[in-house]
């Protein structure tokens, strides 16, 4: 079997454009504020694409690149500050800090109603009870390709590898939410080829290349790779051996091209929903 090959570009653009037209009916634009401490490459170039989506959508953006030794005193301030703007729907604080910040108490502080990547304890704590106002981008964006495709999840045995506060956890907890049967795969579990190749939807999660080989997918399965891995050249590159997989899946993701911009799409979901939640507060 030769897979579909699931386009995640694509589908981000759509779900760009639709967010694009819906925020015109706003009383003002969206805003988002991106704070970057430190000056991780990789980091700077996630910040400068959700710039760019900004300004695709019509969004105000807003960028705080801090130095390394930026204080925790200082980042809890410059948080304080944004969640008391107006103009500001949204605040992310790209991940990992420089070591010596204490990054979950930078989580806690940023106000829920504008905790666009969905890490606060109390939207995680939502989600868990199915009454989210926001869903972590990643896993969001994985659910968004699903439908897409016209793969409902409702009884299938969908496994998960990888069990992280941002990805892992989440991604289960939607798939639970549209009724699949989920298992969370992680280093300790024993036989994970075994469970690999019981599951109809594959979500590989673990920043591992190589680790999801052709043989640890079922046939006919949707293969789902977000991990962002880079292979001896340096190219970008998941978790899945794509080629070998794709003989066996019915759908599969491509790295890049698949999970990574949807997740940026979906930050633009959650930033127009912080804005409606804003805009219904001052009415
Ligand atoms: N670093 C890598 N991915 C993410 C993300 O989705 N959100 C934040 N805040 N930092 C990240």
């Amino acid at each position: 079997m030769a897979a579909t090959i699931m386009d995640g570009k694509a589908l981000a653009a759509k779900v760009k454009e639709r967010v694009r037209q819906q925020a015109k009916s706003l009383p003002r634009r969206p805003g988002l504020a991106v704070i970057l401490v430190g000056d991780d490459p990789a980091s700077r170039v996630y910040v400068n694409g959700k710039k760019r989506d900004c300004a695709e959508c019509g969004f105000y953006s807003e960028e705080y690149a801090l130095p390394a030794q930026t204080s925790q005193a200082e980042l809890m301030a410059l948080v304080d500050s944004l969640n008391r703007r107006a103009d500001i729907d949204g605040i992310l604080c790209q991940l990992p800090l420089p070591k010596g910040l204490d990054e979950m108490a930078v989580l806690r502080a940023i106000h829920p109603s504008k905790d666009v990547d969905c890490f606060h304890p109390f939207n995680v704590g939502e989600l868990m009870i199915g009454m989210q106002s926001f869903q972590p981008c990643t896993p969001a964006g994985v659910m968004e390709l699903l439908s897409e495709y016209g793969i409902d999840p409702a009884g299938k045995h969908a496994v998960v590898v990888g069990r992280s506060h941002t990805v892992g956890k989440p991604q289960a907890v939607l798939l639970l939410q549209r009724n699949a049967t989920v298992t969370i795969c992680h280093s300790r579990t024993p036989d994970l080829a075994q469970v690999c190749r019981e599951a109809d939807i594959l979500v590989s999660a673990a920043g591992r290349r190589g680790l999801i080989t052709g043989d640890r997918v079922k046939e006919g399965a949707v293969v789902i790779d977000v991990a962002m891995n880079r292979d001896e050249n340096g190219k970008l590159c998941g978790d899945v051996c794509f080629e070998a997989a794709a003989q066996r899946a019915a759908y599969i993701t491509p790295v890049p091209g698949g999970v990574g911009p949807m997740t940026r799409a979906m930050l633009m979901v959650n930033t127009l929903t912080a804005a409606r939640l804003h805009a219904a507060e001052d009415r």
